[in-house]
C-alpha cells in the first residue's frame, strides 16, 4: 500500500451466500470491528440482500456493493438488474468482470466494458475484476491476459471517472483454492496493472489508482500481501463471511 498516493480499500465480497437474517447478523457483528478502520470498507451482498445491508450498515463506515449489474437501463432482460436500480436504492459499489461470471456465465472483455459504462453513468463505483487462469500463467502470458482485459474494460472510460474506478487483480487459480499468490507476484502484477493504466491515461493516474489483490486473502496472508508498495487492499470472499477474520484483514489494511 501507499496511502500517501491512494486509498486503501478492503471489499468482502459474499458471492452466493447469506440469507437476510444471516446478513443482518453478520453486519452488526462486523460493524464493531471495523468501526476505527484507516481504510475502505465495503461489504458486495447478493441482490437480495442489499436492503439489509444498506439499513444494517446505516451510521457505519461500511459501503455497500452489488455483485454485478447489466448494461441496459432497463428492458427486456429477465433475470437481470440494472445500474440504476442499484444506485436508486443507495447502492455505491458494484463488482463487475469477477472470474466467476467470466467461467461460468459467459462474462467476456466485451460485457465487461458494457457494465462499467453503465455503472459509471449511474453514478456507482466500480470493482473492476481481472485476473488470469492457471494456464495462462504458466504459458507465461498473464501480463498480456491481465493487460488485454484492463484495458478492454477501461474502453471509453474518462481519466476523471477512473475516481470510481477500482482495479482488482485476481488470479483465477488463487480463488477460493487457499492457494494465495506469493506477496511479490501479487505486486508484481499488479505493478504491472498500474503500468498499463498509466498508458492509457498519465503516470499520476496510475499513482492514484486503487488496485486490490483477491485470491484467499486471509487474516494471516493480508499484512503480508498489503505491504507491497502496489497492493491497495483486497477483495475478499471466503474470509468476509466471517467478521474476525474479514475485521483483522481490515486492521492490516488501517496500519
Ligand atoms: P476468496 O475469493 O477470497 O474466497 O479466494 C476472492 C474473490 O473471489 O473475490
Amino acid at each position: 500500500m501507499n496511502k500517501k498516493l491512494r486509498k486503501a480499500v478492503i471489499a468482502g465480497n459474499w458471492k452466493m451466500n447469506k440469507t437476510r437474517p444471516e446478513a443482518k447478523a453478520l453486519i452488526g457483528e462486523l460493524a464493531p470491528l471495523v468501526k476505527d478502520a484507516d481504510c475502505g470498507v465495503v461489504i458486495c451482498v447478493p441482490y437480495t440482500n442489499l436492503e439489509t445491508a444498506l439499513e444494517a450498515t446505516k451510521g457505519t463506515n461500511i459501503g455497500v456493493g452489488a455483485e454485478n449489474c447489466h448494461w441496459a437501463e432497463s428492458g427486456a432482460f429477465t433475470g437481470e438488474i440494472s445500474a440504476r436500480m442499484l444506485a436508486e436504492m443507495g447502492v455505491q459499489y458494484v463488482v463487475i468482470g469477477h472470474s466467476e461470471r467470466r467461467q461460468y456465465f459467459g462474462e467476456t472483455d466485451v460485457t465487461v466494458q458494457k457494465r462499467v459504462r453503465a455503472a459509471l453513468d449511474a453514478g456507482l463505483t466500480v470493482i473492476l475484476c481481472v485476473g488470469e487462469l492457471l494456464e495462462q500463467r504458466e504459458a507465461g502470458i498473464t501480463e498480456e491476459i491481465v493487460g488485454m482485459q484492463t484495458k478492454v474494460a477501461l474502453g471509453g472510460v474518462t481519466k476523471e471517472e477512473l475516481a470510481k474506478i477500482i482495479l482488482a487483480y485476481e488470479p483465477v487459480w488463487a480463488i477460493g483454492t487457499g492457494k494465495t499468490a506469493t506477496a511479490a507476484q501479487a505486486n508484481e502484477v499488479n505493478h504491472y496493472i498500474r503500468t498499463v493504466v498509466a498508458g492509457l491515461y498519465d503516470q499520476a493516474a496510475a499513482d492514484a489508482m486503487t488496485i486490490q489483490y483477491g485470491g484467499s486473502m486471509n487474516a494471516k496472508n493480508a499484512e503480508e500481501l498489503l505491504d507491497q508498495e502496489d497492493v491497495d487492499g483486497g477483495l475478499i470472499g471466503g474470509a468476509s463471511l466471517k467478521a474476525p477474520d474479514f475485521a483483522a484483514i481490515v486492521k492490516a489494511a488501517s496500519r
